[in-house]
């Protein structure tokens, strides 16, 4: 079988395609045929060395993967022979809060990711992907969709009639839209073009506001909501909107604060976090119990994931050139059928 390994940092120099023997199966493991899988910013990070993680050199990338499965271990019992199935994020985190233990085993960084054509994992890292989505829809689910849910689901779930605040167009961002409409709020969503505004309209939005061409955006935000301000922003870009996040927040709201796109920083000073009243929530992804929630969510909505590209297995690294060039809407999808 054909797997790419990371085998340096610092470019795609080091994201190369190897042969190497089909992995071998235990007791408590099933052998997956990938079908697909999507590329976060997580994983340009890691290319660049640009996050906040340490991770090995040499490993297969990616840490969202979905397809089929072909055998199973004679333990198994969570899935059988021909389910579709996704990697959970976290592997080993399947409820609660996420501790050391929890935390291990992560795709991409400490263990072999999904960017491979046949994987073995432990049953109980797997979740069942809703039947109504295509392989490469469902590929974008693990990290960006599971993300925006817990972004608006956790420390207090969005109630219908409140508003939100989302942070462009890329993954996250618009499951979040999306989300944030099933859930009946209101949408105030930024991105830095006129077309890509078109996309969030389509997709709900009620307010779109150009972050470049109001680097003040917070002003907006306060006019659209009578000087009220938002019950929570999907903070996005970080260091370069934290600031105008606070100042877009309502007094008791959250800032649910996962990423860290946006380069430059407006500094953020006491007296404006102070004064905001705001909660600042950093969260990661979340559990194999967030996972199934979401996806019974979605298998009652019918919700399509925005897909934006779809490259071949063969063109993998000009999907993470294209992804790295930063023009895309939504999920960048690698598809290994
Ligand atoms: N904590 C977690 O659990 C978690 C999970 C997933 C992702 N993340 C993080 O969340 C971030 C987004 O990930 P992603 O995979 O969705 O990224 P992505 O697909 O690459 O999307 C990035 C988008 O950010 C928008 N953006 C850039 N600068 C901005 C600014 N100044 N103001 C508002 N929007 C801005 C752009 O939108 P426009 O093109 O529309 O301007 C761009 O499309 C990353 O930092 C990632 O590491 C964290």
């Amino acid at each position: 079988m054909q797997s790419y390994r990371l085998e340096r940092f610092g470019s795609l120099e080091g994201l190369r395609l190897i042969d190497e023997p089909q992995p071998v199966f235990g007791r408590n493991q099933v052998l997956i045929k990938v079908h697909a899988c999507s590329l976060n910013y997580r994983d340009l990070a890691i290319l660049h060395g640009t996050g906040t993680l340490s991770p090995k050199a040499g490993l297969i990338p990616l840490s969202d993967g979905v397809g089929e499965v072909i055998a199973t271990g004679e333990a198994v019992s969570l899935f059988n022979i021909g389910d579709r199935v996704a990697g959970s994020f976290f592997p080993y985190w399947f409820s609660g809060k996420r501790d050391d233990a929890a935390a291990r085993g992560t795709y991409g960084t400490q263990a072999d990711g999904w960017l491979t054509q046949y994987k073995v994992v432990d049953e109980e890292t797997l979740v069942a992907i809703p039947d109504y989505l295509s392989w490469e829809q469902a590929a974008t689910l693990p990290c960006a969709a599971v993300t925006a849910w817990n972004s608006l689901q956790q420390s207090r779930p969005i109630q219908p009639g409140e508003c939100i605040l989302t942070q462009g167009t890329g993954g996250v961002a618009l499951f979040a839209v999306q989300f944030a409409k099933l859930m009946g709020a209101r949408v105030i969503a930024l991105t830095s073009s006129d077309e890509k505004a078109q996309l969030l309209t389509t997709l709900g939005a009620d307010h779109i506001i150009n972050y470049q061409q109001n680097p003040e955006w917070s002003v907006k935000v306060r006019e659209l909501t009578q000087g009220k301000g938002v019950a929570r922003v999907v903070e996005i870009g970080g260091p370069g909107t934290l600031k105008q996040s606070l100042l877009s927040t309502a007094a008791g709201g959250e800032i649910a604060l996962l990423g860290f796109v946006a380069s430059g920083s407006q500094a953020v000073d006491f007296m404006t976090l102070f004064k905001s009243g705001a909660t600042v929530r950093p969260f990661s992804v979340g559990s194999r119990e967030d996972f199934i929630a979401m996806n019974a969510a979605l298998t009652l909505s019918q919700l399509q994931p925005v897909v934006g590209k779809v490259f071949a297995f063969e063109q993998a690294v000009e999907a993470w050139r294209y992804f790295d060039s930063r023009q895309q809407t939504g999920k960048v999808v690698i598809s290994i059928s």
